[in-house]
């Protein structure tokens, strides 16, 4: 497809918002199966009013990126890696697995069938990729649905963050906990998200960009963002990420931690991170994710004070600069893929 077939699209000036656009692939699964798939126009969902996705939040999401490449391929980051973090979200929460190949091909005809929507080479903006697996059907008991759906929408989005570019956000230490030790923090629950929305206006009042949670359990180590992993660097050149089992692995952050020792010849170690303790030792800190990407942030909210980074909190640090690099190139193919992480489309 030539650039002239693109959607006519200030794509520069996009932000992490909903654009309908012409195709969304759906498959169903009843009595054990799952149907073959296919792609559909129509963006409304018609569900039955007793679907456990409704009442019990039996659902669950996945999000990834397509981005085109200056050859004009399409990319996929490492989907094989969202499909299995959306096979073990399912098995947490009594919903079927989307087999391997329902879910890529999924993922691929949607991107496929929208390429005039996928943002051009260059412009900063990509396709965010939302894949979808709710518990639909008639039900009133909490006890796992009859039937669910599998849905892949598209949408072209610009930075999660307002603002353009590689620019420093901030974050709050919240009060409230966003999930509990044994809870279902590790998996991409739906049910996680809507509890930070207050956490996340809280936030926003003291001035920050999101929140960010510490363990439920003693309230000393550093969890994660309300939609994004963090790495620091600190003071010995090591790239330090917390060690949780109530944090979503996120697919960004492992790349960023194999970016740093194979790129930056860091130490990159995963543990327990003690925010007040080890405060001292950052150099560095950024928040991670699809949405996010890597986000340098600057500052962060806690004990009734900001406290600053690199740069006074307001500048991108070298080692961020350079993960963010880093990571961006793999994904639009600037770089040679020595990961083997892309994937065309
Ligand atoms: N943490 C949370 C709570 C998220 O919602 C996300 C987004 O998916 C991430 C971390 C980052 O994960 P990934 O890099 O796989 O997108
Ligand atoms: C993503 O980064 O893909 C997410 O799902 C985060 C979401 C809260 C926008």
């Amino acid at each position: 497809m030539n650039a002239q077939e693109k959607k006519s699209i200030d794509w520069k000036s996009l932000g992490f918002d909903y654009t309908k656009t012409d195709f969304r692939f759906t498959a169903k699964y009843s009595k054990g199966q799952w149907s073959e798939g296919e792609l559909i126009t129509d963006e409304v969902m018609h569900i039955h009013e007793g679907s456990p996705a409704l009442h019990y939040a039996q659902q669950c999401f996945e999000g990834m990126k397509a981005q085109t490449a200056a050859d004009e391929r399409i990319l996929l980051f490492r989907p094989e890696m969202n499909c299995e973090r959306m096979r073990n979200t399912a098995d947490r929460l009594s919903m079927p697995e989307v087999p391997e190949d329902l879910f890529l091909r999924g993922v691929t005809e949607a991107v496929r069938a929208n390429t005039a929507w996928v943002p051009p080479y260059g412009s900063g903006a990509s396709l965010y990729v939302r894949p979808l697996l709710i518990g639909i059907g008639e039900n009133m008991g909490l006890r796992p649905a009859p039937e669910y759906e599998f849905r892949v929408m598209v949408s072209p989005v610009g930075p999660y963050y307002k603002s353009r570019g590689l620019s420093v956000i901030s974050l709050a230490v919240s009060d409230f906990d966003r999930a509990a030790p044994h809870g279902t923090g590790d998996v991409k629950a739906g049910a996680n998200y809507p509890g930070g929305l207050y956490a996340t206006r809280k936030a926003q009042e003291l001035g920050a960009n999101e929140a960010l949670y510490l363990d439920a359990a003693q309230r000393r180590y550093i969890e994660e963002a309300g939609s994004a992993n963090i790495v620091i660097s600190t003071t010995s050149n090591t790239l330090i990420t917390p060690k949780s089992a109530a944090i979503l692995p996120s697919i960004t952050r492992r790349s960023i931690m194999d970016i740093a020792r194979v790129d930056l010849g860091m130490e990159a170690e995963e543990r327990a991170i003690d925010l007040r303790e080890e405060l001292d030792t950052f150099v560095e800190v950024a928040a991670c994710g699809t949405a996010a990407v890597l986000s340098p942030v600057g500052k962060i909210w806690f004990d009734d004070t900001w406290h600053s980074f690199y740069g006074n909190g307001e500048e991108v640090g070298p080692v961020m600069q350079q993960l963010y690099d880093g990571l961006c190139q793999i994904q639009n193919g600037e770089r040679e893929d020595s990961f083997g992480w892309t994937v065309e489309v």
